[in-house]
C-alpha cells in the first residue's frame, strides 16, 4: 500500500471515531473505536453493532445448566429477532441510514419513536448480550486490567457482584443491570428499565456498556420462574470476561 493510501485510510479512519464520539457525547467514544478504516463495513459487537441481527455465538445448549436450551432458542429466534426486525422497519419509516452503526441513533434516541427506542434498544441490548455469555466455567472471573479496575472501584470482585446483582434483583419489572464506563472511564454500575441503555440521551445512567445483563422474565422464567435472584446468581458462571476484558481495553 502506497503511503498516500494509507494516509487516507487514517483520515477515514479517524473521521469515523470523531462522528461516533460526536454522536455518542463521550470522550471515552473516540478511542474506542477499532482500527477500521470504514465503519460501514464493520459489523463486530466489540466496536460497532450492525442493525442485522447477527448469528448467535454459541449453540442454544451451550449456556446449559445456567441457561436452558429453549430459553435461548425463544429469547434469540423470537424476542431479539423481533426486535431487530422491528428496529429495521423504524428505520426505513424515519429515513435512517442501516449502513451506520447504530449506537449512532441511540445516541440520539430523544429525537426518534418509541418504536425505535423500544426496538434499537432492544436489538442493541441482545446483540450485546449474548456476546457477554459463553458456555459455563468455574472459578469464573476477570482478569488483569480490568480486575485490577473492578477490585480499586468496588474494592473486591465480590462486593462488584454483590452490587451487579442488586442492580439486576431491584430493577421494578422488565429492564437490564450494567456495568459501564462514564465519560472519565470510571466503571459504574446501574440498571435501566425496559429496552432502555446508557447510550441513550434520554437514560439516566450514561456511558459505555461494558457488561449486560438481561433481566426481563423472558430471559430466565422457564427455568428459574419467579426466582430472579437466582438467574442472577448462576449467571456469573456463564459471564464471557474476555470480551467485556476487550471492551474495556478498547475505552
Ligand atoms: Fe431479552
Amino acid at each position: 500500500m502506497s503511503s498516500q493510501s494509507k494516509s487516507r485510510r487514517k483520515f477515514i479512519a479517524n473521521s469515523a471515531k470523531g462522528a461516533i464520539a460526536a454522536s455518542i457525547g463521550l470522550s471515552a467514544a473516540g478511542s474506542f473505536i477499532a482500527s477500521a478504516a470504514n465503519a460501514k463495513t464493520v459489523t463486530t459487537h466489540l466496536v460497532f453493532t450492525n442493525f442485522d441481527q447477527q448469528p448467535l455465538p454459541y449453540k442454544y445448549d451451550a449456556l446449559e445448566n445456567v441457561i436452558d436450551a429453549m430459553t435461548m432458542e425463544i429469547h434469540y429466534g423470537k424476542h431479539a429477532a423481533a426486535y431487530a426486525k422491528n428496529v429495521k422497519e423504524a428505520a426505513a419509516a424515519e429515513m435512517v441510514d442501516v449502513t451506520r452503526p447504530i449506537e449512532e441513533v441511540l445516541a440520539k434516541i430523544s429525537k426518534y419513536s418509541a418504536k425505535m427506542r423500544n426496538n434499537g434498544g432492544g436489538h442493541y441490548n441482545h446483540e450485546l448480550f449474548w456476546q457477554c455469555m459463553r458456555a459455563k466455567t468455574t472459578d469464573n472471573k476477570p482478569s488483569g486490567k480490568l480486575a485490577a479496575a473492578i477490585d480499586k472501584t468496588f474494592t473486591s470482585f465480590a462486593e462488584f457482584k454483590k452490587q451487579f446483582a442488586t442492580a439486576g434483583a431491584t430493577r421494578f419489572g422488565s429492564g437490564w443491570a450494567w456495568l459501564y464506563a462514564d465519560k472519565d472511564n470510571n466503571l459504574k454500575i446501574g440498571s435501566t428499565p425496559n429496552q432502555d441503555n446508557p447510550l441513550m440521551d434520554i437514560s439516566d445512567i450514561k456511558g459505555m456498556p461494558l457488561l449486560a445483563l438481561d433481566v426481563w422474565e423472558h430471559a430466565y422464567y422457564l427455568k428459574y420462574q419467579n426466582k430472579r435472584a437466582d438467574y442472577i446468581e448462576n449467571w456469573w458462571n456463564v459471564v464471557n470476561w474476555d470480551f467485556v476484558q476487550q471492551r474495556f481495553e478498547k475505552l
